[in-house]
């Protein structure tokens, strides 16, 4: 018999929902919250309401889109954490009070996990083939960034991870130092596609092992525009796009070069990204040319189900129901990464 597991993702700005029929997505309905553009970042408290606004039409219009009605949902698969406190306390009464009324069980997911489990997401027409176990997944994303050995869907083991910040705050604060605009790494990815990746060089971090640090690069960046905005006030203007893909080549760099290090260490040549920036083409075109040259069986996944999804949390579940991996009504958010 087959199982329907509704997911709810509500981290941060995005208020999602998504309904899986084993391991085949159905629907996924997700409303961005445009009310931070304005701010130049997530505003927490914005959030949380925006969340509370839109939580009931995006659940009815994935019901809807699935063409299944709320009696056939097996169980709620819900974010737990990390994020914004206040973003994911609507998602997680939520799905609390919805899994009650059908009396059904509730399953508490890792958003990190999450986003490497969104490789296994199948679509009915459009199959892909999944990773085997065990692989390694870089996490890039606004908050996170780590490099993760996947031995199986909820054993997993971080070799690296950031000191500092995230390569998505790398993207998005590059923005803001040229006043781009918020989220900064589409705009950048975007520009980058007219520049010259060689235009510019900035300095890459010099960190043991397989951790990743980018406060420096932010900094050298600001520093170098600084220099240059004295000579000439147009300097951005002029040179936006090998600006943006200059620093997008640099960030790319520094992310590969760990993951080649980490797959040399373990012997592993299965490699997947996820996570928002997971979503940037230039890393996708190292990828894919690390591929060629290193002979390493690539997993990028599909642009929707690489930025935040409740699709991502609905899988996470769906491999936790087979397990009857259920949590209890007492559960609460946790704002910081527990898992991983
Ligand atoms: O995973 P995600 O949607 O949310 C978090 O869990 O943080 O990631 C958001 C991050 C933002 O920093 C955004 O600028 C970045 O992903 N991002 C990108 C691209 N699309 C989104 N960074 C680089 N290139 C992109 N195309
Ligand atoms: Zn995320």
């Amino acid at each position: 018999m087959s199982v329907y597991i509704l997911g709810i993702e509500s981290s941060c700005d995005d208020t999602s929902a998504a309904i899986l029929k084993d391991n085949v997505i159905l629907a996924n309905v997700i409303a961005n919250q445009d009310v931070h553009r304005q701010y130049g970042g997530v505003v927490p408290e914005l959030a949380s309401r925006a969340h509370q606004q839109n939580i009931i039409p995006v659940i009815e219009s994935t019901l809807k889109k699935a063409e299944i009605e709320k009696k056939q949902i097996d169980a709620v698969a819900f974010t737990r954490g990390p994020g914004l406190l206040g973003s994911l306390l609507v998602g997680v009464s939520f799905a609390k009070s919805f899994a009650l009324g059908l009396g059904i069980p509730i399953i508490e997911v890792d958003h990190l996990q999450a986003h490497i489990l969104a490789h296994f997401i199948q679509e009915k027409e459009n199959p892909q083939p999944v990773p085997e176990f065990p692989f390694l997944c870089l996490t890039v994303s606004g908050g996170h960034t780590q490099i993760v050995l996947v031995k199986d869907y909820f054993q997993m083991e971080i070799l690296g991870r950031t000191i500092d910040d995230a390569a998505g705050e790398a993207f998005d604060k590059a923005s803001k130092i040229m006043d781009l605009g918020y989220p900064g790494g589409p705009l950048i990815d975007q520009f980058a596609k007219e520049g010259n990746p060689e235009a510019f060089e900035f300095s890459k971090p010099n960190i043991p092992g397989l951790d990743y640090s980018f406060s420096g690069l932010k900094t050298s960046f600001l520093y170098f525009l600084r220099d240059r905005l004295k000579e000439n006030p147009d300097f951005i203007l002029e040179n936006r796009n090998d600006l943006c893909a200059s620093i997008q080549k640099t960030i790319v760099d520094v992310l590969m070069e760990k993951l080649q290090k980490a797959s040399l260490q373990t012997g592993i040549n299965r490699i997947a990204i996820a996570g928002g920036v997971s979503a940037n083409s230039a890393l996708h075109d190292a990828m894919r040319e690390a591929s060629q040259k290193l002979g390493w069986k690539i997993f990028i996944p599909r642009f929707v189900y690489s930025t935040d999804n409740a699709a991502m949390i609905a899988i996470a579940g769906y491999y936790k129901f087979l397990k009857k991996d259920f949590s209890d009504q007492t559960v609460t958010p946790y704002s910081r990464s527990r898992l991983l």
